[in-house]
């Protein structure tokens, strides 16, 4: 996750307007807004690229776009009201320009399907996650006054062979997609109606997207997927359960894929999210031991420290599994980073059971978290069996508690960091100056440091004399 600063998601999901200089210069201008997490960001980079290739260039300003792309996130109500608000936005540009087209994308054209057509008369076409192939056809289907709406999920589409352009990019780090879809069914989430069944990609074309990468200058790539530890590549499409012992054997699991991209360059930094702890194997955790540039950094939601909790939730392990999961990281990758995921108040949660998640955050002490009040989603398992009643004040009170601790631990995490000489990974500028660079150190966590004759894409070492709650400051040493 590239982020620094703890996060409470809710109403404030920003969007993100994606432009590219490179391959730009086709005659009708799209404006593609991105919102939600890194694989709808992803998706963007496969969306640009197929309408690069059919003559559109990217504009970052959507009062000149002949086309207007927002893809979505429907994980929570204040995701979804974000984009209803903003499609109003919009509406000025059509009034200028009535040829102008707007599309949504993503998660929710997934969910609300033709209803969207009917319902916001300002959307002229829909397309789900996995029908981007589709926007050519469908964008001269909407030209021609037609409603054009494609949400059909594929049990296969990886756009494997499709080489994303990069958005909005700092030339240094990047994202590779590995699997598509989620099978899990945790209570509480719309992925797996959104984004449908888990699919792995092709190894060749995950390992050939990091090779070039590479040759283009970037130095770290993260390997991105709903839950990367159910990565398994049959070679022939098989799904897990239909394999026989031999097949699973002669498969290619997430540990393995893991190894692969690390060994392609010792100077190509690996990252991953998000893990799963019900499938987070020891066999992970040693290859992140034995290779220096994967770096030592676990996204690991836990969403709840209570088991019942849990249960309900659907997640597939108890708090104990968790915390032993946990040690295991302690154990095999001493300073391994670690952040998660918590939501507070879900279906029928009580006050004991709350403390649970407090206490389960103080014995492991995050470096970082994303942090959210339940949300209830049309046709989840959560909403057709529970009943959404802890109240609204007692979530947001409860999310408080949850946030001011993880202040305190993201501080103290912040400060061991302090006395100590970091490798750092350089990606540009730091936000306050130019005087000053900022990169990651292995953990993920931001360190800035005078720029001297510096530069990004450069590995440095730097010792950390300062920090401010959630950034370490130093100076290059030899
Ligand atoms: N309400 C609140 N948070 C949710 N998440 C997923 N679904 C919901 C929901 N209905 C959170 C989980 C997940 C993260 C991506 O979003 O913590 O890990
Ligand atoms: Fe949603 Fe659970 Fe799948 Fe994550 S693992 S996308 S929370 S269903």
């Amino acid at each position: 996750m590239n982020n620094s600063e703890n996060k409470v998601i809710d109403e404030s999901i920003q969007g993100q307007a994606l432009n590219v200089n490179s391959k730009n210069t086709g005659s009708k201008k799209l404006f593609l807004e991105s919102y939600g997490c890194q694989m709808n960001f992803s998706d963007s980079e496969i969306v640009a690229s197929i309408l690069i290739d059919k003559g559109y260039s990217t504009t970052q300003n959507f009062e000149e776009a002949d086309v207007i792309f927002v893809n979505t996130c429907a994980i929570r109500e204040g995701a979804e009201s974000k984009v209803r608000n903003r499609l109003n936005d919009f509406k000025r540009v059509k009034q200028k320009n009535p040829k102008a087209l707007v599309g949504v994308l993503g998660c929710m054209a997934e969910r609300l399907k033709a209803q969207f057509l009917e319902q916001e008369k300002l959307v002229d076409i829909v397309v789900g996650p996995d029908a981007y192939r589709d926007l050519p056809n469908l964008l001269e289907q909407a030209e021609d006054g037609h409603r054009a709406i494609n949400v059909i999920l594929s049990k296969e589409e990886t756009y494997a062979d499709l080489t994303p352009v990069r958005l909005g990019t700092n030339g240094v780090t990047a994202f590779i997609s590995i699997t598509r879809g989620c099978d899990n069914m945790c209570s509480f989430c719309v992925v797996p109606f959104t984004r449908g069944r888990e699919r792995s990609r092709d190894p060749e074309t995950i390992l050939h997207e990091a090779k070039d990468l590479f040759a283009q200058g970037y130095r770290e790539v993260t390997l991105l997927g709903q839950n990367v530890d159910s990565y398994l590549w049959t070679g022939g499409g098989l799904k897990k359960e239909q394999l026989t012992e031999e097949q699973k054997a002669a498969s290619l699991n997430f540990a393995q894929l893991l190894e692969k991209v690390a060994l392609l360059d010792p100077d190509l930094r690996v990252r991953f999210s998000t893990s799963h702890p019900k499938d987070m194997t020891d066999e992970v955790l040693h290859i992140m031991a034995k290779y220096e540039n994967i770096c030592n950094n676990i996204h690991l939601p836990v969403q709840s420290g209570n088991s019942n909790v849990l249960e309900k939730m659907n997640r597939g392990y108890s708090r104990e599994w968790y915390l032993e999961r946990m040690e295991a990281i302690r154990r095999i990758i001493p300073d391994c980073g670690i952040s998660t995921d918590i939501i507070t108040g879900f279906c029928g949660e009580t006050e004991e059971e709350h403390k649970e998640t407090i206490s389960l955050m103080e014995k492991v002490q995050y470096d970082f978290a994303y942090m959210f009040m339940y949300s209830e989603r049309p046709k989840t398992l959560a909403e057709r069996k529970y009943t959404d009643d802890v109240p609204e004040e007692v979530k947001k009170r409860r999310l408080q508690e949850v946030v001011d601790l993880q202040r305190k631990h993201s501080g103290i995490r912040t400060e061991q960091g302090v006395g100590k000489i970091h490798r750092v990974l350089v990606e540009g500028f730091s936000k306050k100056s130019d005087d000053m660079l900022m990169g990651r150190n292995s953990q993920n966590s931001v360190v800035v440091f005078p720029r001297e004759h510096y530069k990004k894409g450069d590995y440095v070492n730097v010792f950390v004399d300062a920090c401010t709650s959630s950034t370490l400051i130093g100076k290059v040493v030899s």
